[in-house]
């Protein structure tokens, strides 16, 4: 259970001092999780580098390099996040479909260690720019190895017909170009067959298809070092990520004594368990057969539930009164898709009492807005039994305002 990363006593005191809404996250969960991961892997020992867009700010990034993790970032914002919050440029990867020739720049002034690239278009002007500023280019190129992750469709990304990746035999016209090209090196070969992915199938299948690939380029002269296989890895809801000892056990299988070094791109797995909403209720009412708690927190906050249908537990922060009922759990925002759990079972709460979402550490934070002109949470960090520490401020009402002319 995550609860034990999140003491009640500690979490009232975190509420009198930063406010709610407020996104609480446990240094001791994240490192858990990470520990995990070098644990399960270390017949292959990978470079492990942080998916950045789960959760992107500088105290979690930080630890992570502190880890010897790299990062995998897919803007120039990310590139720059993660070069302010400490990796190491050499352990830096730049994923995404659509790269502007600025990023592409930006990432090559910066000594990244490679780039993953989508398709022709993207690589030839990643040649230009690498022309341009008279270097060589590290390349590689995004597979996508038509494998079915049975997962959410917005979060499916490894089929054909996705817009992610190239396939295997464009990709082999792809390499053989990039070999010939003076200012590109073709390094490696990536595949990320989706998120939340619950078994490691998927990745034998994929991760056998990307070898086999990448053997028989070799016998066309084109030799990679770099085995990509992406992220993906699943988060039991309100619980500490699915143990990835079967997810190693089937990429090693593949690539163990190839020669090449393995790459994951793990997010969620290492953020959503380590970081919990904490939120107040405002109100509480009935609305036709339901129940309603109406909290300071809201879809702006955490569009998880609206956008995906995803489940995060939800728990009173103290005791509840009576016998369990069945709630909805909502926002203040104006659409009734503004919810942040449906049918919870809870006892009821006092007016002002305190509830925690849990599992909300990935793509929590990272996908807040301003959203009906509400300030993004803050954010804190618990580094030990009782200690903890603000880690970004609450936005204020000038923030929202602060950018226009
Ligand atoms: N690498 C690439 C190229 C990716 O596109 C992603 C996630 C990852 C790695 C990390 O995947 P993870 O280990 O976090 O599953 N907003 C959605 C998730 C979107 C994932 C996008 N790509 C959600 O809240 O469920």
């Amino acid at each position: 259970m995550l609860s034990k990363y999140f003491k009640p006593s500690l979490l009232k005191k975190i509420s009198e001092s930063a406010g709610t809404p407020v996104y609480v996250y446990s240094e001791t969960a994240f490192l858990k999780q990470i520990a995990s991961y070098k644990k399960a892997f270390r017949s292959i020992d990978p470079l492990f580098c942080y998916a950045m867009k789960a959760n992107s700010g500088g105290a979690l990034c930080a630890l992570a390099a502190r880890e010897g993790w790299g990062a995998d970032v897919v803007s120039g914002g990310e590139l720059y996040r993660a070069l302010k919050a400490g990796f190491e440029p050499g352990k830096i990867i730049f994923s995404g479909v659509g790269k502007t020739p600025e990023e592409l720049e930006y990432a090559l002034k910066s000594g990244i260690f490679f780039i993953n690239a989508e398709s022709f278009e993207e690589v030839a002007e990643l040649e230009r720019v690498a022309a341009r500023l008279k270097v060589r280019a590290p390349l590689s190129l995004r597979i996508n190895p038509d494998v079915d992750p049975h997962t959410h469709k917005f979060i499916t990304t490894g089929k054909l017909g996705s817009k992610f990746g190239v396939s295997f035999e464009e990709a082999q016209k792809i390499y053989l170009y990039a070999a010939e090209s003076k200012h590109l090196e073709p390094v490696g070969a990536q595949f990320h067959i989706g998120s939340q992915v619950h078994s490691a199938g998927p990745y034998a299948v994929a991760a056998g298809r990307l070898a086999a690939f990448i053997l028989k380029l070799a016998s066309r002269g084109v030799n990679l070092r770099y085995a990509d296989v992406g992220g993906g890895w699943g988060v039991k809801e309100g619980g500490e990520m699915a143990d990835p000892a079967p997810l190693a056990r089937a990429v090693a299988g593949v690539f163990a004594g190839t020669g090449l070094k393995v790459i994951l791109e793990p997010g969620r797995s290492v953020a959503a368990p380590a970081g919990a909403l904490l939120t107040r209720v405002i109100y509480r009412k009935r609305g036709g057969h339901k129940n309603f708690i109406i909290v300071d927190a809201a879809m702006n906050d955490l569009i998880r539930p609206a956008l995906y249908g995803a489940k995060h537990p939800v728990a009173l922060v103290g005791p509840g009164r009576g016998p369990e009922k069945i709630y909805d759990i909502v926002g203040p925002v104006c659409e009734s898709g503004d919810f942040l759990a449906e049918a919870a079972r809870l006892r009821e709460p006092a007016g002002g009492q305190l509830l925690v979402i849990y599992s909300a550490g990935a793509y929590g934070f990272s996908m807040s807005s301003q959203y009906n002109s509400r300030p993004r949470a803050a954010e804190v960090l618990i580094t030990g039994p009782s200690s903890w520490r603000l880690i970004r401020r609450r936005e204020t009402y000038e923030d929202l305002v602060a950018s226009e002319l």
